[in-house]
């Protein structure tokens, strides 16, 4: 596939399975996210790889988030958001450890961050995969944060989750209308 189509075609995955992206493509994926634009070539981003029996804790994060923040969360619901880790056989967290004394400002930090998961998103389409980015309340948790490995002050961009998509999700149309958000400055 042709780089611009790729990028004139992508979307979100709905639904993700099995074949998750193996060793290699995983390096392909990190590799890809590295050659984000970096102000100040800080490299703020961090990437932590939750796969296979990993979820398992990873969907204990969640469902005990969704517990702290609302105790009175019926067992279905947080059953509901444990699941949510098995959306997919990988999922990627990527973050930004923002340098406060840095002479680039904290919001280019997590910019950077975040181009660095448009990378990898990207890259799993290009070789064959598909993904979703996802934040939610839990990205936002100080404990997920710490149990990820991170400080309260470092900021979780999204949780990646990336698999082999089992149903196209039908076109939302969205792209059509790109023309409405662009200004020509002196036209
Ligand atoms: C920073 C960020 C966080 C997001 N968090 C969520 C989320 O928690 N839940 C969700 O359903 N979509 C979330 N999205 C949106 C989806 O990833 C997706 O882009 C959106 O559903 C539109 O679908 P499309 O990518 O196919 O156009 C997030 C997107 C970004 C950029």
């Amino acid at each position: 596939m042709q780089a611009i189509d790729l990028l004139l075609q992508r979307r979100s995955a709905k639904t993700l399975t099995e074949p998750g992206p193996d060793e290699g493509a995983l390096e392909l994926l990190l590799a890809s996210a590295a050659r984000a634009p970096d102000h100040g070539r800080l490299r703020p981003w961090r990437f932590v790889v939750i796969r296979g029996a990993a979820r398992e804790r990873f969907g204990a994060m969640l469902a005990a988030q969704l517990q702290r923040a609302r105790p009175q969360s019926s067992p279905e619901a947080l059953e509901r958001e444990r699941l949510k880790a098995f959306r997919s056989p990988l999922i990627i967290v990527v973050a930004a450890v923002r340098d406060a004394r840095a002479s680039v400002p904290m919001i280019e930090q997590v910019l950077c961050a975040g181009a660095a998961a448009q990378n990898i998103l990207l890259a799993a389409r290009a070789l064959g995969f598909n993904g979703v980015w996802k934040t939610g309340a839990a990205a936002y948790d100080e404990t997920v944060k710490r149990e990820l490995g991170f400080e309260p002050a470092d900021a979780l961009v999204g949780f990646l989750y990336l698999g082999t998509e089992t149903d196209a999700p039908p076109e939302s149309g969205a792209q059509a209308h790109w023309r409405e958000h662009v200004t020509y400055l002196g036209e």
